[in-house]
Parts: structure tokens; C-alpha cells; sequence
């Protein structure tokens, strides 16, 4: 197979968990409605949501194909389980990461471009699901499936209607419950999680307003000493002044939860009648 990449259009708020929080996990988690708002417990929903998605790999499934694997941490955890994993991701440095860390097959591609080699037991999509175009989601994993295995979806989708920044990343679920209707592949369980996954956003508002706390006390003087140096820097870095107050929207659990619908889904392929 000819494997090439594109380069992921990562989004800017998945770029604040790994760079600015260090996380490894690249998904929101699953919080208890009781947490209080702390790393540890960021980390725990993280573990407490992978851990959901292994116990929904249906029995008897061994061989599994995790697409947008990130880190990898997913995989490990599953081939410390005794399954047979494969990871895919189009991202160089999550490659370089994988093949460093992890014994097993890594396929350098997006899932689009993807053309199985073997008949998968389940194919797992964590948060990656948005990243590759809807037609080819089930088209791909159809074909990348053997007959009666299961494709998992969890991710989040932008309701009809909403607009902003919010309603940049995520395919619509509408049409994404459309697509899968006629996809050949059936619904077996299906939860919304929204609630659950928006404690994410709340503790990266915290963090950035922490960050941003430090940022205007440490310019206070300039502001004062150099009020005409200081609207100076404001007007050359408007443009940026604009995007980082549009990108305080994406870390909004509230307009989060008005614009998009977190999802669960695991899909069987249905046996050729
Ligand atoms: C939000 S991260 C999720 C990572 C991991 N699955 C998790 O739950 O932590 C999105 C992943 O999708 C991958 N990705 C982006 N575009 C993709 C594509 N077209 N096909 C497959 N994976 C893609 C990214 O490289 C990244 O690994």
C-alpha cells in the first residue's frame, strides 16, 4: 500500500490540552457531575472514557484498527489486553512517537486514503471521526471490516443551526446520522455524553484565564508607562487580539453544549443477506 500523508488540520483547542496542559490523551474524558476541577481529575475522566470504550468492544472482537491514534495510549492499553491493534494517523510527529514507543503495525495515512490489507473485528474512531469526510467514513470502514464486526464512533457533532467558531469543527449530526443510515452498517448502542465530556472545557477556561491573569499583570506597567507604546502593540496585533477572543468561545462549556452534542455510537456491520 502507497502511504502518503496530509498534514491534520489540528484543531487550536486540542493544541491548548497537549501544549499548554501536557496531556497525552488527545480527547475530553468522561467526568462525574461531583469533580472539582483539577488536573488529576481531567486525567481520570480521560482514563474513566477510554476505559467505557474498551468495555464496549463487542465479545470475540481481537483484531482492532484504532484510526487517529494519537499517542498511541489507546493501543498500548488494548495490546496489554491481549488484542491485536493496528494505529493510523496522517501525523508525523504522532508516527515518530508510535514507532518509538509501540510494538505493533502503524499505518503513516489519513483513513480516507486508507486500503486495508486485513478484515478487522472493530474499528475504533476516538475523537477522529470529525477529521475525515463523512462519505468516506463508513464507505472505508465497511470495506476495512469483516462481516459482522463493529465500527465505534465517539465524538462530537455540530447541531443544526449553530454558527461561530463552535460550529467550525465537527461534522453536522444530521447529516452524519443520515450518512450512516444508509451506510449498511447498524446502530447497536448509542449514548450522548455531552454532559459528561463539557467539565473539559471548563477546566481549560480556568487555566487560560490563569494564563491571561499572568499575561495583564505582567504588561500592567507598560500599559500605564506606555499607554501610546501599548495601543501601538494593540493595533499591530489586532488581527491576533481578535482570533485569541473568538478562541475563548471554544473553551466555553455553555455555547459548547448549545452548539454541539458529544456522541457515542457502535455500528455492526450487517452480514450480506
Ligand atoms: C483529537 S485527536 C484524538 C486522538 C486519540 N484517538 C484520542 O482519543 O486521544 C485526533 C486524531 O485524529 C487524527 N487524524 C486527523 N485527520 C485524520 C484523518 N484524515 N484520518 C485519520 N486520522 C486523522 C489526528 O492525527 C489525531 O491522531
Amino acid at each position: 500500500m502507497a502511504e502518503k500523508a496530509k498534514e491534520p488540520k489540528n484543531d487550536r483547542a486540542l493544541r491548548f490540552y497537549s501544549d499548554v496542559l501536557g496531556l497525552e490523551r488527545l480527547h475530553y474524558g468522561i467526568w462525574n457531575a461531583e469533580d472539582e476541577l483539577t488536573l488529576e481529575n481531567l486525567k481520570a475522566a480521560q482514563e474513566r472514557y477510554e476505559n467505557y470504550l474498551i468495555e464496549n468492544i463487542p465479545e470475540g472482537a481481537n483484531r482492532i484498527l484504532d484510526v487517529g491514534c494519537g499517542t498511541g495510549v489507546l493501543c498500548q492499553e488494548l495490546l496489554k489486553r491481549g488484542y491485536k491493534v493496528d494505529g493510523l494517523s496522517p501525523d508525523k510527529n504522532q508516527r515518530e512517537h508510535f514507532e518509538k514507543n509501540i510494538q505493533t503495525t502503524f499505518h503513516f495515512c489519513r483513513f480516507e486514503d486508507f486500503v486495508p490489507q486485513t478484515e478487522y473485528d472493530c474499528i475504533i474512531m476516538s475523537e477522529s471521526c470529525q477529521y475525515i469526510p463523512l462519505e468516506r467514513v463508513f464507505d472505508v470502514a465497511g470495506k476495512a471490516l469483516r462481516s459482522g464486526g463493529h465500527l465505534m464512533i465517539c465524538d462530537y457533532f455540530v447541531k443544526d443551526g449553530a454558527t461561530g467558531v463552535l460550529a467550525k469543527s465537527g461534522h453536522n449530526y444530521t447529516l452524519f446520522k443520515q450518512t450512516a443510515e444508509t451506510s449498511g452498517l447498524a446502530i447497536v448502542k448509542h449514548r450522548d455524553i455531552t454532559k459528561e465530556t463539557a467539565k473539559t472545557l471548563e477546566i481549560a477556561k480556568l487555566w487560560a484565564e490563569k494564563i491571561l491573569l499572568g499575561a495583564d499583570i505582567l504588561s500592567e506597567k507598560v500599559r500605564y508607562k506606555h499607554a501610546r507604546t501599548w495601543k501601538f502593540l494593540c493595533w499591530l496585533f489586532r488581527k491576533k487580539i481578535n482570533r485569541i477572543n473568538q478562541d475563548r468561545d471554544l473553551i466555553d462549556a455553555k455555547k459548547f453544549i448549545e452548539a454541539k452534542t458529544y456522541e457515542f455510537f457502535l455500528f455492526r456491520k450487517e452480514n450480506p443477506s
